[in-house]
């Protein structure tokens, strides 16, 4: 499967956000990833509606929206209206998943469980099959440029042998303290949806980053 490289907005230049992502559009990047967080369902608040408002014409790539907040049913038509083609929420967050994947795809996009960092493979289990895409942090999701935790590695193979034992066809994507040096381990262990913020924001030479990425 071609690996493909989702930058996260949330640690782009805001003051510079439309240059921010020209930058990495003209370097070859897949998607754009965008945090939404609500200071709830984790201790941060990115991203607010009228921000995104304010840039995402700007996008001309797939929008990939990551949403860290409690109750997505209650507020999932402010996100689609962003017309993302990638979006993805916490079960746990949700009281009923099943009708909100089944919103989210009627809107024609794809959708995606998150695995938060220590919550295990099995809370997700049971809607695998109608979903496009999981979602596993590598990292506790909230903030941005924190170490990556390696101990999640597993799920990525977890994931990759239900997929094989039961004949789906979701992706991986992997999000968190994701680098050029351990960004091979993920891939390997089945993951094709790369999000990074941290090492592609900072780096030098964005589209020597974004090769490096891709494994
Ligand atoms: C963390 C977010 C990530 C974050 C990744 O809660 O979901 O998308 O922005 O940033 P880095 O790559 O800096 O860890
Ligand atoms: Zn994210």
């Amino acid at each position: 499967m071609k690996v493909k490289v989702f930058p996260s907005l949330l640690a782009a230049d805001f003051s510079k956000i439309e240059s921010e992502i020209k930058k990495v559009q003209d370097a070859g990047v897949d998607a754009i990833h965008l945090d939404v967080m609500d200071n709830k369902y984790v201790p941060n608040t990115s991203f607010p509606i009228k921000q995104i408002k304010s840039f995402y014409k700007k996008i001309s790539l797939p929008i990939d929206i990551h949403l860290m907040i409690e109750k997505p049913e209650e507020v999932i038509e402010q996100y689609l209206q962003f017309n993302p083609s990638f979006l993805s929420f916490h079960v746990e967050a949700c009281s009923e998943p099943k009708k909100l994947i089944q919103k989210i795809k009627e809107k024609g996009c794809k959708v995606g469980l998150a695995v938060n960092a220590g919550i295990p493979v099995s809370s997700i289990l049971p809607l695998i099959d109608l979903i496009d895409f999981v979602l596993v942090m590598t990292v506790n999701a909230g903030f941005g440029g924190q170490k990556f935790m390696k101990e999640n590695i597993k799920k990525i193979r977890e994931l990759n042998k239900i997929k094989k034992e039961k004949k789906l066809f979701f992706e991986i994507e992997v999000d968190g303290g994701i680098n050029t040096e351990n960004v091979s381990q993920l891939i390997d262990a089945g993951a094709s949806m790369i999000v990074s913020g941290t090492t592609i924001f900072k780096s030098d030479s964005v589209s020597n980053t974004i090769k490096k990425l891709r494994g």
